[in-house]
């Protein structure tokens, strides 16, 4: 095929044009039609330069079609979160501007030429082009795309008029006007990234259809308007059909009675299949009858008050990156109702079409969002204004009003249609002014029965539902009470002020003149933010949704971790992040926050949500199991119950109480003295996704002093402390060096055994957060501790070793006592931790514990505490007490950047081994002590920027932790709630250790 000459002049600049895109045909809905469609996914020729003129195009190449350039061999991606990787210089762009020129071959089917001398039309489809695309058939120009997530098509058919084969060529610029309103938090990456379809619309065919399907929870009763168009926008003679209502009707805008129906909701997803109809086409179409309401302080699905139980979805593959595989649509859905997900909110742009089919089918709530964020002008005050200082932000910028006003009112065109979006969001982080106005109008205007939301609007003065992104609980509390602290309208007054939004007189309301906002439902945009070991809290979150009926729940941060496989300088496999591919400006690991791994694999913060979230809320105590059923619609008939009271070696069923939505009750447990007893509640039958058996909710309660009370050591007799010739000891099976470290233990050798006040810095701790404790730990060189001996001394039947565990540099430390004793079986040492008296009060200790590495390499635990997930004090959700095994890399959390991770608590008894017939260690801890053990030093787990590049010392390090700094949220979030924030302090406990074979 021969190649294009160069089809733009340079003087051409198409992609600085405002308002952006030409010939595009107005937005309508995502069809399933019978009419032909031929698609132009493959391989296609590539032509990969520098400039938009396309004067330095270099060699051809094949390239997957859809795909993003930088994944397949060109350019590398660039990962910023808010500001701008060009300078702000609206509507221009560098003139270095990596450019992809696209280019195949396109023959009309012969099978279309009778409809084509019918009249009928050609449409040439693109789903999604980052971000701006000009397009030419056979040199002739056709069109340019604006809005890289937004399905564009043009009317192609004089320009493939002619018979036989035609050359269709796409020049995509990775720069354009648009980058300006796409500055969404993930990676920077171009090309065309979704399906590129040709679509034959024969005369008299469904151009476009709205349907709305409605649902009286009053009377049961649904009612269907449905409008089929025609290319002119007009309506066009055509016949709605549902069999299983044995409903047939003119699609024509009238309403329709459908009789009695069976409504949608995410917790039932009844979907009635639907066909319109005119002589030459048919579409179908999946319709869900519901009602969105929203009712005072109230949002109202059916007529009950929803709680959003929800995450924001970027799109993301560790492999393809933006372009989706159809399956991770099913897979991320799945995932999601099987953790109890409720909601969605599609972050920060609509997401490849089949994503809103299966939240229909499977049923979640989605807040759809437009392709909109301009975040880079709020990160410097000084940016973005004009020689007056006025600022130039988009959202105030007349000139982006058309484009911005079409974006908002195409996606909608687009999803209007699914059951499952509840709500419409314009976009995010991007101030407000006249032109957002404008986009919320466009919305409202294009869809009239959907709520609007955009947080940027914190006095929610032009939408329908209120919400703010990462409040603490205090300030949430607040808005919950519908009444705010003098702090806080502060604090929010100059949030409004950093957006450069005047807040004028009223400010954030008083008293006596509340803000409209408060008279709304309110919802977290974004919480909890998920990076890392995290987010901590989401329970205490929970707490306030049940408590104040107008919080209305909200959406996690995030669900996937955007890591995109590569290799680093020493060739290990990584998940790359920002700066792994040679950007100068980046922002680091920032894009790693999800829910889930790059590769799909839950995270503990999904097993915790999956807890806080549960529909059935579960606590066990002592002789009672809690229940509230916490469903809008369902009773708890779906649902079975089991109890153990053996740390889960056996189960018996458990009577579920009837409860409607909204009642609890207290079921009553097993009598007997049992030192633990669980609780699960379990799915009867399959319900999509969701299969039978599956665990909904699971909790334990544990009777510290009967567990004790069964690990007492049989009391072989105690043996008194040995000193040899060279000053050291035997204490039992321990020995100690003359120093008083534990270096032995029966035949087995132990290294590095002392208190442990460290732990690898989390996310949430590191330089880019709100509360950065990793540099102030490290300054005082916590990360590099050294132990001093004060005195050892028999004691009785005791050995008491005294010393000192102090910090480079500064006279910080704390003063460590062990009592060892011990019996011919195994040696006991109580632990006293002592801080000096004058640790900074604000500075939050990482751990209190004892650590020390076996050589021998143990690589199984068989454990009895808190599981099978890591759990820290404010996480955890969803652990409970059982003896369970797993293998030492079982018991890593592969976070994309190395940390702290992998805690058992509550444990009392463990037992590490090799393989057969090695020696190991049984460890007992009777009132239970936090358990980590890794194959990996935490000063490794500290080095390392990447999972991928951590390597095992050949040892086997074993962690207890008497106490735990929380992980909180702040590196997007509020800190630790006070009650988990480790202050200095004494800390005493006590654990044993015997040697063991086999
Ligand atoms: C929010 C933003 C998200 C994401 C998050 C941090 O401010 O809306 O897109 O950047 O912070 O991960």
């Amino acid at each position: 095929m021969s190649m294009p000459t160069t089809p733009s002049a340079p003087t051409d600049r198409w992609w600085e044009e405002l308002p952006a895109g030409r010939n595009r045909l107005v937005g309508r809905a995502h069809l399933h039609s019978d009419a032909p469609e031929l698609s132009l996914d493959g391989t296609w020729d590539f032509r990969y330069g520098t400039r938009a003129d396309g004067t330095d195009l270099g060699a051809p190449a094949p390239i997957e079609v859809p795909g993003l350039w930088q994944l397949q061999g060109h350019g590398a991606p660039q990962y910023t979160n808010v500001v701008y990787p060009i300078p702000m210089d609206v509507p221009h762009v560098p003139d270095e501007n990596p450019t992809g020129h696209y280019s195949r071959a396109v023959t009309v089917p012969a099978e279309w030429t009778s409809a084509r001398e019918d009249g009928a039309r050609i449409l040439l489809r693109f789903q999604g082009v980052d971000s701006a695309a000009k397009v030419w058939i056979d040199d002739a120009e056709i069109g340019v795309t604006s809005g890289s997530r937004l399905t564009q098509e043009f009317d192609v058919t004089e320009a493939l008029a002619a018979e036989g084969e035609h050359r269709l060529d796409v020049r995509v610029v990775q720069w354009s006007v648009n980058t300006y309103v796409e500055d969404q938090d993930m990676w920077w990456a171009s090309g065309i990234f979704r399906s590129v379809d040709l679509l034959l619309r024969p005369v008299g065919g469904i151009h476009d259809l709205i349907t709305h399907a409605d649902f009286d929870p009053a009377t049961g009763q649904g009612t269907l308007t449905a409008s089929a168009y025609g290319t002119g926008g007009e309506l066009v003679p055509a016949t709605v059909r549902i069999p299983a209502l044995c409903l047939e009707a003119a699609a024509d805008g009238s309403e329709i009675a459908a009789g009695e129906v069976a409504p949608w909701s995410a917790e039932s997803p009844t979907l009635y299949e639907a066909t319109v109809s005119t002589d030459t086409e048919t579409v179908t179409l999946k319709l869900g009858f519901r009602r969105v309401e929203v009712d005072g302080e109230i949002f109202r699905v059916n007529g009950e008050r929803i709680v959003f139980r929800g995450v924001n979805r970027h799109e993301a593959d560790p492999v393809v990156g933006r372009t989706q595989h159809l399956e991770n649509q099913d897979l991320d859905v799945g995932l999601m109702k099987q953790h109890n997900l409720n909601a969605v909110r599609t972050s920060h742009y609509p997401p490849h079409q089949r994503f809103l089919e299966v939240c229909d089918e499977v049923g979640l709530y989605v807040i759809c969002e437009g392709d909109f964020e301009t975040h880079g002008f709020h990160v410097d005050s000084t940016w973005g204004e004009d020689a007056t200082g006025a600022p130039q932000r988009p959202a105030a910028d007349d000139r982006f009003r058309e484009t911005l006003c079409e974006r908002s009112s195409r996606f909608v065109r687009r999803d209007r249609n699914h059951a499952s979006i509840v709500m419409w969001s314009i976009g995010n982080e991007s101030s407000t002014g006249p032109v957002t106005e404008a986009m919320i109008q466009a919305v409202r205007d294009t869809d009239p029965t959907r709520p609007v939301i955009y947080e940027q609007d914190y006095r929610a003065q032009t939408v329908d539902v209120f919400s703010l992104m990462y409040p603490t609980h205090d300030e949430s509390e607040q808005i919950g009470k519908r009444a705010l602290t003098d702090e806080y309208r502060e604090k929010l007054v100059g949030m409004l002020e950093h957006l450069g939004v005047d807040a004028g007189e009223e400010g954030f309301g008083s008293d006596e003149q509340p803000m409209p906002a408060l008279s709304k439902p309110f919802l977290w945009i974004e919480f909890a933010h998920a990076m890392g070991n995290g987010a901590g809290s989401l329970k205490e979150y929970m707490d306030l949704v049940h408590r104040y009926p107008a919080l209305h729940g909200g959406f996690i941060w995030e669900w996937i971790d955007h890591g995109l496989v590569t290799t680093d300088a020493e060739g290990n496999e990584i998940y790359g992040y920002g700066g792994d591919f040679g950007e100068r400006l980046h922002d680091g690991n920032f894009v790693a926050d999800g829910l889930v791994l790059p590769d799909r694999t839950p995270s503990p913060a999904l097993l915790d949500a999956k807890h806080h979230y549960s529909p059935v809320g579960l606590e066990v105590g002592e002789r009672a199991a809690t229940l509230v059923n916490r469903y809008a619609f369902r009773d708890l008939s779906g649902l079975r119950a089991e109890v153990s009271v053996d740390a889960q070696s056996t189960w018996q069923e458990l009577d579920l109480p009837d409860l409607a939505p909204g009642q609890s009750a207290e079921v009553a447990l097993p009598e007997g003295e049992h030192a633990s007893v669980t609780v699960r509640l379990l799915t009867r039958e399959a319900d999509g996704p969701v299969p039978a058996g599956h665990e909904i909710v699971a909790a334990s309660h544990v009777d510290a002093e009967r567990l004790a009370a069964a690990l007492a050591p049989a009391g072989s007799g105690a043996v008194a402390p040995v000193q040899a010739a060279d000053g050291t000891w035997q204490v039992g099976p321990a020995r100690l060096d003359d120093l008083g470290r534990l270096v032995g233990l029966g035949e087995l050798e132990v290294e590095h055994a002392g208190a442990d006040l460290y732990r690898a810095p989390v996310d949430n701790e590191r330089a880019r957060t709100r509360y950065p404790l990793e540099a102030r730990w490290k300054r005082i060189g916590l990360d590099g501790a050294r132990r001093r001996l004060l005195g050892i001394e028999a004691d009785g039947d005791a050995l008491v070793v005294r010393s000192r565990v102090g910090l480079d540099g500064n006279a910080l430390g704390a003063d460590v006592t062990e009592r060892w004793t011990a019996d011919a079986d195994a040696a006991e040492v109580a632990v006293i931790v002592t801080p000096v008296e004058f640790w900074p009060e604000d500075l939050p200790l990482p751990r209190i514990g004892w650590t020390f590495a076996l050589p021998a390499a143990p690589d199984q635990v068989e454990y009895e505490g808190f599981g099978p997930h890591e759990s820290y004090p404010d996480t955890g959700g969803g652990t409970t007490f059982a003896l369970r095994t797993a293998s030492v890399e079982e018991l890593q959390v592969p976070y994309v950047f190395p940390q702290e991770n992998g805690n058992r608590a509550g444990v009392v008894r463990a037992v590490l081994r090799g393989g057969t017939g090695a020696e190991g260690v049984e460890l007992t801890a009777p009132e239970g002590l936090g358990l980590a053990v890794r194959p990996w030093s935490t000063a490794e787990l500290d080095a390392r920027a990447h999972d991928g590049a951590l390597r095992t010392d050949g040892r086997t390090w074993v962690t207890l932790s008497a106490a735990l700094h929380g992980v909180g949220s702040a590196a997007c979030g509020p800190e630790p709630l006070p009650e988990y924030v480790l202050t200095a302090r004494e800390e005493s406990f006590r654990f044993r250790l015997a040697p063991t074979r086999g």
